[in-house]
């Protein structure tokens, strides 16, 4: 464990009190507990000394929104966050409750590192900005306005949030968006996010027989959906692993040669990489190196597929149905809209005879990419070379977070994403996790971000 000063062990034990709540945005079950996060977030910004606070609430789970306006003259930041995780399951799986935050050393966090659900995705992250807010109050370095924006839907795609948004513009009003809520290369390279991948959320259902059957009777003479699902998915990549939807990539943004040679030049170790997770090889589209495979290309994948029989020993059947849970990740220039729609075409137009097929489009979103010849880019790179002593390299990322391109057509703003995290922290996963390094070097790096920000606007103007 690293030694912690008296506000850093407040910090740390704040935090480890949020994590307690287990605001688990899917599921309806929890959705006091949700509300309880939301309070806690705003009792929070109270405390730290924010001026204005407020929970909005929305047909699905409030936003929190904090505002400190010292001048209206000076710039403002509009920092967003978000305050819901995802379920913890497969719970079985944990080495500790997922809301019950314990810190455990690893190879990689020596410091030790918080184990909770939501420790690093985005709990953790976005707390780092209320005590960075503390600190600049504090320390009177406070040199700009700032908002705060932390909803509580982000793991189920935003849903109520874009409304808001649109309704809300000059209430939201600000020169840039400050988010930690992705994450850097390692704590040796430090790096700043610049791209998003989109998203194209659907679900398929495959019905054959009206009702399940004995398959010794009707095996052999009648379509298995469960088969017929597995066959169509297959038929989704080519051997080259490229997506066969007609037009897929009709729009997707190639790289040119000096992105992809500098994309090449960020470190990156195969055989760790294959280790971190447990495999012997890698695979993906023919063409594309591992860390363009996923980052700036778009893939498909089935996250979960069920039907059938699947309890205790064995059953013989043929069942009706058979279901799948299928994502897009989407790049600049595709829509997402279109993407669903000619998924959909596509996945009906391959089904045999003799079983019916519904396509369902859950969420989606676009893709974003930040430039990095802006001042507040620039301020963001000062400040990491400020506290890690190393200059940081822009990262296009793979994950999503849909409402940041939505801000850019509705505020027309660009948003910096400075992130903290590492692949490592197992988000999503059991056994998230986030290092005290990267949380304490978090809360160390924010400030500089808007020292930087204010002295290169001065310069500009
Ligand atoms: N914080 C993540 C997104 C992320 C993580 C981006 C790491 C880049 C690096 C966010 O909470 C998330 O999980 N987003 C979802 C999309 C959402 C619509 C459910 C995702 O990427 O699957
Ligand atoms: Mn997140
Ligand atoms: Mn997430």
């Amino acid at each position: 464990m690293m030694t912690l000063t008296t506000d850093q062990k407040r910090y740390l034990d704040e935090w480890m009190s949020f994590l307690k709540i287990p605001s688990v945005s899917a599921d309806p079950n929890f959705n006091s507990e949700v509300a309880a996060a939301a309070a806690w977030v705003k009792d929070a910004l109270d405390k730290v000394g924010c001026s204005h606070t407020e929970i909005i609430p929305t047909a699905g789970h409030p936003i929190v929104y904090g505002e400190h306006l010292i001048d209206p003259k000076l710039p403002t930041v509009l920092v967003y966050g978000h305050y819901d995780v995802q379920p913890p399951d497969p719970v079985d799986l944990w080495d500790s409750p997922p809301f019950e935050p314990v810190i455990k050393t690893t190879p990689l966090h020596p410091e030790g590192a918080v184990f909770a659900r939501g420790a690093c995705d985005d709990k953790g992250q976005m707390f780092m900005h209320i005590k960075a807010f503390e600190v600049m109050k504090k320390e009177g370095l406070l040199g700009c306005n700032i908002k705060f924006m932390i909803e509580g839907e982000e793991e189920v795609g935003s849903d109520h949030l874009e409304d808001f948004v649109k309704n809300n513009k000059t209430k939201l009003a600000c020169d840039v968006i400050l988010i930690s809520d992705t994450g850097m290369i390692s704590r040796e390279q430090p790096s700043i996010s610049t791209g998003l991948r989109g998203l194209s959320y659907m679900e398929v259902t495959v019905t054959g027989p009206n009702r399940d059957l004995h398959s010794g009777l009707y095996g052999g003479a009648v379509a298995n959906p469960i088969n017929v699902l597995c066959e169509m998915i297959s038929k989704m990549h080519d051997d080259q692993k490229r997506i066969t939807i007609p037009g897929f990539y009709d729009k997707v943004e190639e790289l040119t040669h000096n992105e992809r040679k500098a994309m090449a030049e960020a470190p990156f170790n195969l055989s760790e990489f294959k280790d971190s997770i447990g495999i012997k090889g890698i695979c993906g589209e023919e063409g594309y190196t591992n860390e363009e495979r996923r980052t700036i290309r778009p893939t498909l994948d089935v996250n979960g597929i069920w039907g059938g029989y699947t309890g205790e020993g064995a059953k013989t059947v043929i069942p009706s149905k058979a279901h799948a849970k299928i994502s897009m990740r989407l790049v600049p220039n595709q829509d997402w809209n279109d993407i669903s729609e000619l998924f959909s075409n596509y996945f009906q137009s391959i089904a045999p005879q003799g079983v019916t097929v519904e396509v369902q489009t859950h969420h989606g979103g676009y893709a974003y990419v930040t430039p990095t010849n802006n001042l507040a880019y620039q301020a963001a790179h000062q400040a990491y070379l400020d506290t890690f002593g190393i200059a940081p390299i822009p990262s296009r990322g793979g994950g999503s977070i849909p409402i940041v391109p939505m801000f850019e057509n509705e505020l027309g703003v660009k948003s910096i994403l400075m992130g903290f995290g590492l692949d490592s922290d197992a988000i999503h996963s059991p056994n998230e996790h986030y290092g005290l390094f990267n949380f304490f070097k978090g809360i160390e790096t924010l400030p500089k971000f808007y020292k930087h920000y204010i002295e290169l606007q001065n310069k500009d103007s």
